[in-house]
């Protein structure tokens, strides 16, 4: 925790509060392309794919920057796919990785020529009665799943993600019935890990599935790659590792088998650390002993902390210069939503605050404004872009309003 620091070392917090209100999310450039690059990097296995998981932050402005290092996207939903459409990224730089969705969902990606991953038996014959004869990716539920919480745990017996190895022998059967062919292999394990073990023991198992079905051109191991949110404690993931085991796996089986396309699909690694959540202490009390630091970020600005116990490092920014101090006792940093779970840090050592005061939570650029609500009827926040060159741009003005009802 740092007390008085400026964001991304630029520009101060207060300056931007000032001129766009609070809370406002915030976003580096710099840092943005760096991410991209190192996971285009990670290997150099010629057919290798980045396919970044826009549901970490589908802001179009960031897309665009995405897009512009050459990643390719995934898509959730309609709404997903039609904003990386805005950003320029064109049907064959998309994939739709649907779970559960009704056959119009499909049709939308059918009719701009965007390829499909399906994840259950079921949803394979909905495909085939609405296009038959089409190109299909299978999303495999490998029995290995991993996270940072259950809740992101996406494979394995207890998740509702992806067909069950038990059941591709019907999943070729009903393929075969539509004159469907599976060209694709996806999976994704879970949300954050900093240790690589795991990804590489169900990438293997991915590519041992991939053996036996001679149509496949693609295999796509997911994303999953974390960031250390405990700048402190936990150590960056070693991507040059994890890079160089991933590589010898993939030449192994490309020299047993055949050439295949290779993707990831990061989504939090590429975006976390280039975004900033900035706000402002607006009350400060004492509940029968208990340190409360009240402030303009809720769990509709920021749900992480409140859905997963999320840890965020935070940043108090005094409104003008005083010496550090830190409170007696642990406290609480608490939003404005009518809720007692609206703690965004629990029991954290803060340096004495007051009001007025900014804060800035930090590694919020992915699933941050992506996963806030207008709960409370409160407003969706602006975000602003902080572009290499340091001009300060706003990228999504924060709502008014009349938003909440026209
Ligand atoms: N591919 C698929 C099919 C996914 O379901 C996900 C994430 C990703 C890729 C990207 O995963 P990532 O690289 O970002 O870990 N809201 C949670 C994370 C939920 C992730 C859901 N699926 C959080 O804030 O931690």
């Amino acid at each position: 925790m740092v007390y008085g620091q400026k964001v991304f070392g630029k520009i101060d917090a207060h300056t931007l509060l000032d001129e766009y209100g609070s809370p406002l999310y915030v976003y580096d450039e710099s840092i943005l392309r760096q991410r991209c690059r190192e996971m285009k990097n990670l290997i150099s296995y010629q057919d290798f794919k980045v396919s970044y998981s826009a549901k970490a932050n589908t802001n179009v402005e960031l897309l665009r920057i995405i897009r512009d290092e050459g990643l390719d996207v995934d898509a959730m939903s309609p709404g997903e796919m039609y904003l990386e459409m805005k950003a320029g990224f064109t049907p064959d730089r998309i994939m739709f990785v649907g779970n559960n969705v009704p056959a119009e969902e499909m049709q939308y990606a059918i009719d701009r020529g965007i390829y499909i991953s399906v994840d259950s038996l079921s949803q394979l014959e909905t495909l085939g009665r609405i296009h038959p004869g089409s190109n299909v990716c299978l999303r495999i539920n490998p029995g290995i799943g991993a996270g940072h919480h259950e809740k992101v745990i996406t494979a394995g017996k207890k998740t509702k993600f992806g067909i069950a190895i038990d059941d591709l022998k019907e999943a070729r059967n009903i393929a075969r019935h539509y004159n469907m062919t599976i060209t694709g292999l996806n999976h994704h394990i879970g949300s954050l890990f900093l240790e690589g073990d795991e990804y590489l023991a169900a990438a293997e198992e991915l590519l041992g599935i991939a053996a036996t079905f001679p149509t496949v051109e693609m295999v796509d191991f997911g994303g999953g790659f974390g960031i250390p949110y405990r700048h402190q404690v936990e150590k960056r993931l070693d991507l040059i590792r994890l890079g160089q085991q991933l590589e010898a796996l993939i030449k192994e089986w490309v020299a047993v088998h055949r050439p295949v396309q290779i993707r990831i699909e990061p989504g939090r690694y590429i975006v976390a650390e280039s975004g900033v959540l900035l706000g402002r202490i607006t009350a400060i009390k004492e509940n029968y002993g208990n340190h409360f630091i009240g402030c303009d970020i809720g769990f509709n600005t920021l749900i992480r902390p409140v859905m997963y116990d999320s840890y965020h490092e935070i940043t108090v920014i005094p409104a003008e210069p005083r010496t550090y101090k830190e409170y007696q006792q642990p406290a609480f940093l608490a939003g404005p939503i009518c809720e007692s779970g609206d703690i965004l840090a629990h029991g954290r050592p803060l340096p004495v605050c007051q009001e007025g005061d900014a804060i800035m939570i930090h590694d919020t650029g992915a699933y941050g404004y992506a996963m806030a609500s207008n709960y409370n009827s409160r407003l969706l926040p602006a975000e602003v872009l902080i572009s290499q060159d340091r001009n300060i741009r706003l990228i999504r003005p924060a709502q008014t309003l009349e938003d909440l009802w026209p």
